[in-house]
């Protein structure tokens, strides 16, 4: 299938203040490659610039509060020393051409102590339960623990501190934000009816437990204007051993909220295998799309026929590509020309150095 036949992924967008080429883009992915100290290395400005020709990267996340790390050598945007590293990033997209937002996040109970400043216990919307995975530490991985609840000032503060990190952001040259609202972090965390039991005003009906997500996404489009803010949720997978009681209610009611805000996009993470489906599986476009107006973006196991079909009917508006990005750099090109794909190495997802990061090939130079 070549351009011709992927007519609608090759139409040019608008999203924010930005106008896409066309509607292949990265979404955000964590390779715990960053400097132990939360900076982006050089590597990193080299994959992201290899991967230009997207419509729109979404840079991976970074923390904004110190108690926020998801893992060792996970990014982080809290100091000068951090934003001078990833400007390096920004430019080097910007130089190649390409529009680049970055993802902010606070992992929650998604930590461990030894990521918190002085070893304290992890923090999350309440002290529910900790989540069955486990998370990067240094030497090796851990069992997350159980985690506090945060205090009201805290919360206060860590909301700050997504605004902090988005004026950094600004500063460092990134076109925009996107809020990790999505896959157990701490948004979600406060979202869902089993990791948030608290009674006050962030706890109890689904209006209170989205002010969490609502009130950063506002201090986010002050700080930046709501056109350069975006916001990934995954209404239908259970991340982290999440499980809201009623996600179709959630969602729905979130939505409206955010068709109010005026952002760039939503992005709905719509499936992906390393997740599980809620026991309550249903097509999270189909809710959202008729209660959302603004531009959705989708990612999840799309390859190029079904996102030109979802483009295609309606169902969202650009489509970001995770697995299929990492291991082809040129990806649109690739579409463009009807080319085969460089399949993914699952081993060197998460490892040291070039491996899996900036060695996939590039498609021959086409002849004239
Ligand atoms: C290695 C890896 C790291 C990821 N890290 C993040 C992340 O930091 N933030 C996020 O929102 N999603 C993350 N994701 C999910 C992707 O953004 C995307 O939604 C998901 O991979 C589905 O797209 P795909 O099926 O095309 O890969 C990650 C995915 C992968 C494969």
């Amino acid at each position: 299938m070549t351009e011709a036949m992927l007519k609608h992924l090759f139409l040019p967008l608008d999203v924010g203040k930005l106008a896409l080429p066309h509607r292949i883009a990265m979404p955000p992915m964590t390779r715990y490659r960053c400097g132990a100290d939360g900076t982006a290395l050089d590597i990193q400005a080299t994959y992201y610039a290899q991967r230009a020709s997207a419509a729109l990267i979404v840079c991976e996340s970074v923390y904004t509060d110190p108690t926020g790390r998801i893992g060792y050598r996970a990014g982080g945007m809290i100091n000068a020393h951090q934003q001078a590293s990833w400007a390096k990033v920004a430019k080097a997209v910007h130089d190649k051409g390409g529009r680049i937002f970055i993802q902010l996040l606070h992992g929650g109970r998604f930590s461990h102590p030894s990521l918190q400043p002085g070893g304290e216990p992890t923090v999350s919307a309440s002290s529910a339960m900790p989540p069955p995975d486990t998370v990067q530490i240094e030497g090796g991985t851990a069992v997350p623990t159980l985690p506090r609840a945060l205090e009201r000032f805290e919360i206060d503060r860590i909301i700050k501190s997504y605004a902090r990190t988005a004026a950094l952001a600004a500063e460092a040259g990134f076109d925009g934000v996107e809020l990790h609202g999505a896959n157990g972090y701490l948004p979600s965390q406060f979202l869902s009816s089993n990791t948030n039991l608290r009674t006050d005003e962030y706890g109890g009906s689904i209006a209170n437990r989205a002010k969490f997500m609502l009130e950063t996404l506002e201090e986010l489009a002050a700080v930046r204007g709501p056109e350069h803010v975006g916001v990934k949720i995954s209404p239908n997978f259970s991340h982290h051993g999440e499980r809201d009681a009623s996600p179709k209610e959630t969602f729905t009611y979130l939505a409206k909220a955010l068709d109010k805000l005026g952002l760039a996009y939503v992005h709905i993470q719509c499936a992906a295998d390393f997740m599980r489906p809620v026991p309550d599986t249903f097509d999270p476009i189909d809710l959202i799309r008729p209660v959302y107006r603004g531009k959705l973006l989708a990612s999840g196991q799309f390859d190029r026929h079904s996102a030109e079909k979802a483009i295609a009917s309606g169902r969202c508006d650009f489509i970001a590509f995770g697995r299929r990005f990492i291991a082809n750099p040129d990806l649109p090109e690739r579409f463009r020309r009807g080319a085969a794909e460089n399949a993914i190495n699952m081993e060197t997802l998460i490892t040291e150095g070039a491996p899996g990061m900036t060695d996939y090939p590039f498609l021959e130079p086409q002849v004239q």
